[in-house]
């Protein structure tokens, strides 16, 4: 029979969980959720070797483990360091933390435009979330931003290597879902770049879902882009019968009326791809680029997004009317598209000349 593995216990933000050993801290906090889970940006549970590259996940461990309660002596990466039994966690609680992330998002945009009101990505950027949440107004970089030559890598995906954090998100995708990998990091220090080398076009069947791992908008749908904001959409979960092997056919259509502009994979609130039956909800190219017509689809019903984002914003699952209080406040007055506020209320009183009165007209002014 197998032994049933014990858990452990570790504290982060003063909230303690059970976890499994092996567990990153990162993990551990995720079972928590809200604001104690520290940020992400390279990060991916569903590819394998991702994390440890842009530090935005930094937290404090001011106790390693009951067994050796002595701090660490720097700020760790929580998306690869384990949890120990009684390990304590400070991540919102830190002051160091906020600092730390505060350099590391004014780090990542040392060469990052600022090109938000123009970028695809803008409403649905980790980056541009990351700048609100933990960044500071300024910058203290005075040098030109790195620039790239525009390179084309094929007929669906646009490639915006200054908007590039290098997080190999997109490398791990094409070496994990795809049966070869065109493209890479080439260069090193302030020249490495993705890059197909060679200008090959990645048209692989899984190739789309660059895109979805993508946190920034270096890598955006050519079928949609500059074709609508992403908040004036309506996504919709819908699926269909795909017959490419590895897709699972579960999708977010994002709608304007009845035209789909543009299909994703399902995102969980990680901002990851959606896993189903224990596995990822990958799409293949042809429902996300060539599936455009809500025919073609079985519409499941409203996309859940979260309340804080902008493509939440009026997207209702069902209409609730408030319940009406003005007449119950206007002592039973039906309210009128144009009312006579002196009918109601004393305040400026149409016989008191606010000119007559010297200085700031007052509560007292106003007395019969
Ligand atoms: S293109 Fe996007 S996914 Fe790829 S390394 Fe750059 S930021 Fe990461
Ligand atoms: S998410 Fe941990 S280092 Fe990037």
């Amino acid at each position: 029979m197998q032994e049933e593995s014990k858990k452990i216990k570790v504290t982060i933000d003063n909230i303690t969980v059970d976890v499994e050993p092996g567990t990153t801290i990162l993990h551990a906090a995720r079972m928590i959720g809200g604001d104690v889970t520290p940020p992400a940006m390279c990060y991916y549970s569903k590819l394998e070797g991702s994390g440890g590259k842009c530090r935005t996940c930094l937290v404090e461990v001011a106790a390693g483990s009951a067994a050796d309660p002595r701090p660490m002596p720097k700020l760790v990466a929580s998306c690869r360091t384990g949890v120990m039994d009684g390990m304590v966690v400070k991540n919102i609680t830190s002051d160091k933390v906020a600092d730390a992330r505060a350099g590391v998002v004014e780090f990542l945009l040392l060469n990052h435009p600022l090109d938000c009101p123009i970028c695809d990505q803008a409403g649905e950027c980790h980056l541009q979330d990351l700048g609100y949440d933990h960044g500071k107004e300024g910058t203290r970089y005075e040098f030109k931003r790195r620039t790239f030559k525009k390179e084309d890598i094929g007929p669906y995906i646009q490639l915006h290597m200054t908007r590039c954090i290098l997080c190999y998100r997109c490398t791990y995708v094409a070496s994990q879902l795809t049966d070869k990998r065109v493209h890479g990091v080439i260069d090193r220090g302030d020249h490495a770049a993705i890059s197909t080398y060679i200008s090959k076009a990645i048209d692989n069947d899984f190739s789309g879902n660059m895109i979805d791992v993508c946190p920034v908008g270096a890598l955006t749908d050519k079928t949609f882009r500059f074709k609508n904001r992403v908040w004036f959409t309506k996504p919709v979960d819908a699926h269909r019968a795909c017959t490419t092997p590895g897709c699972c056919g579960k999708a977010t259509l994002w709608l304007r009326g009845d035209e789909v502009f543009r299909v994703t994979a399902r995102k969980d609130q990680w901002g990851e791809v959606q896993s189903y039956d224990g596995k990822t909800g990958w799409i293949c190219n042809t429902c996300r680029f060539e599936t455009k017509k809500t025919s073609s689809w079985t519409i499941e019903g409203l996309t859940e997004i979260s309340r804080h984002s902008v493509i939440g914003v009026n997207k209702y699952k069902k209409l609730e009317k408030p319940e009406e209080t003005v007449v119950k406040v206007m002592d039973g007055h039906k309210p009128k598209l144009l009312m006579d506020i002196h009918s109601v209320s004393d305040v400026n009183n149409p016989e008191i000349h606010l000119s007559d009165i010297n200085g700031p007209a007052h509560s007292n002014d106003f007395k019969k």
